[in-house]
C-alpha cells in the first residue's frame, strides 16, 4: 500500500496546535511511543538517566534505549581483560523498572579493541577465544533481556571499496564478522542480530558493499537477522536517497533498524537557520514516510541518537565545530517539543 506523504515541511510548520505555553512554545505532542506502529528508541547514558527531566520526557515519549558508549568494549573492557558492567547493569535496571526494551549497542567496531585485545594480537587462537569470551560474556550477562544487539558496526570504509582495516579483520580474517554472529547466536539464540552501518543513504556505492556483505555471510549460513541504518543525515541532503535507502535494505528481507537518527541543521550553513530547518522537516517525513512503507515484519524500529539538542553527540567536539548549536532530534534544550516533533507525529502515524 503505497503510503501518501504528510504535510510538507512548510504546511506542517504551519498547522501547529496552537496549544501553545511556556514549557511548550511549539505546543505539546502525546507520547510518541504511542502513536508509532514499531518501538521508539533513545540514546542515553548513566548521566542523562540520573537526571530527573531527562527519565521523564524519554519515559514519557519512548519504549526502547540503547546505550550511547557504555555498553561498549571503550567502557566495558579494562586493560587487564576483566568487565565492568555498572553502568550497563544501571542502564538495564532503569529500563525494567520504565518497562522499557534494551538494544544492545555495540559488541564488535573497528573503532574499539583495547589493550587486552591488542597484547593478544600475535597469539590468534588466544585472540580468538577471547573475542568469542568477550561477546559471550557481555551478551550472556542480558541473556533473553536484551531483545536484539548490533554485533559487529560499521564494517564498511567510508567510499564503499570494501571492509575496513582494523584488528578483528587483522588477526582472524574477513570472517572476524561471521565469527561474531556466531559466538553471539550461541550465547543468546533469541537475540535479534543487527550489522550497523551508517551512510548507506548518503553513499550509495557503500550501501551496496554493505548489502553484498550482508548476502555473503546470508549465504554463509551467518545468523544475521537485521541490518541497523544509522541516518547520521544533514538537513541538505538530497531528497529520495533515504526512500531509495530503505528500499534497497530492506529489499534483502532482514530487520531494518534505524538505529542512531538524528539530522544535522549544519550542512547547509549558508543559508539561514529557517531553510535547513524545513528541509530537516521533509527529510523527516520522507524518512517515516519510507519506513512506515517497509512490511510491518521487518520493522524493528527507530532510534533518535539523543532526547534533547543538548544530549546529541553532534554538540561535543567528536560531532564536531559549529557557529551555532546543532538542532538535530526532536526536543529542544529545555526539553520542549519542537516543530521537528509534531511532524514526527504526523509522519509516524500514517
Ligand atoms: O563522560 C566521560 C567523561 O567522564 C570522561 O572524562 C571522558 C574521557 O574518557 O569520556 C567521557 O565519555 C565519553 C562519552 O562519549 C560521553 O558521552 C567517551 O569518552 C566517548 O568515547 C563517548 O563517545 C561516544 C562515541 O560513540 C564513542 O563511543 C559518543 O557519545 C556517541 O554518540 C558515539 O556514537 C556513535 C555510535 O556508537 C556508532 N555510530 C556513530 C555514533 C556517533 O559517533
Amino acid at each position: 500500500m503505497h503510503r501518501r506523504g504528510v504535510l510538507t515541511g512548510a504546511a506542517a510548520l504551519s498547522v501547529l496546535p496552537m496549544t501553545a505555553c511556556a514549557d511548550a512554545p511549539y505546543g505539546q505532542i502525546p507520547p510518541l511511543k504511542f502513536l508509532a506502529p514499531y518501538p521508539l528508541g533513545v540514546a542515553t547514558t548513566a548521566r542523562r538517566m540520573a537526571d530527573p527531566t531527562w527519565a521523564e520526557l524519554a519515559t514519557t515519549q519512548f519504549s526502547r534505549l540503547t546505550a550511547e558508549w557504555e555498553m561498549k568494549m571503550e567502557y566495558i573492557l579494562q586493560p587487564d581483560g576483566s568487565l565492568k558492567f555498572d553502568r550497563a547493569d544501571a542502564l538495564m535496571a532503569f529500563a525494567a523498572q520504565n518497562r522499557m526494551d534494551v538494544h544492545g549497542h555495540t559488541l564488535i567496531w573497528y573503532a574499539q579493541d583495547g589493550a587486552h585485545f591488542q597484547a593478544l594480537a600475535g597469539n590468534p587462537n588466544a585472540f580468538l577465544n577471547a573475542y568469542a569470551a568477550y561477546i559471550s560474556d557481555v551478551m550472556g550477562r542480558y541473556k533473553g533481556r536484551i531483545r536484539g544487539w548490533d554485533v559487529v558496526n560499521e564494517p564498511i570504509w567510508d567510499d564503499g571499496r570494501g571492509l575496513r582495516d582494523c584488528l578483528w579483520r587483522k588477526v582472524l580474517g574477513d570472517d572476524y564478522i561471521g565469527l561474531a554472529f556466531e559466538a553471539a547466536h550461541r550465547t543468546d539464540p533469541s537475540a535479534i542480530l543487527f550489522l550497523n552501518d551508517y551512510n548507506l543513504e548518503f553513499t550509495p556505492k557503500k550501501r551496496t558493499t554493505f548489502l553484498k556483505l550482508c548476502e555473503r555471510l546470508l549465504k554463509d549460513g551467518a545468523p544475521l537477522h537485521g541490518i541497523g541504518t544509522q541516518t547520521h543525515i544533514a538537513a541538505d541532503l538530497q531528497p529520495g536517497l533515504i526512500t531509495q535507502a530503505l528500499r534497497d535494505i530492506a529489499s534483502l528481507g532482514l530487520i531494518v533498524h534505524v538505529s542512531e537518527l538524528d539530522i544535522s541543521v549544519h550542512g547547509d550553513l549558508t543559508a539561514n537557520i529557517a531553510e535547513p530547518r524545513l528541509k530537516q522537516a521533509r527529510l523527516l517525513e520522507e524518512l517515516l514516510t519510507a519506513y512506515g512503507d517497509i512490511p510491518a515484519t521487518q520493522r524493528y524500529g527507530v532510534t533518535l541518537w539523543a532526547l534533547r539538542d543538548s544530549d546529541s553527540w553532534l554538540n561535543t567536539p567528536q560531532g564536531g565545530q559549529h557557529l551555532l548549536p546543532d538542532e538535530p532530534v526532536l526536543f529542544d534544550r529545555q526539553g520542549r517539543p519542537k516543530p521537528l516533533a509534531h511532524i514526527f507525529a504526523k509522519s509516524v502515524t500514517l
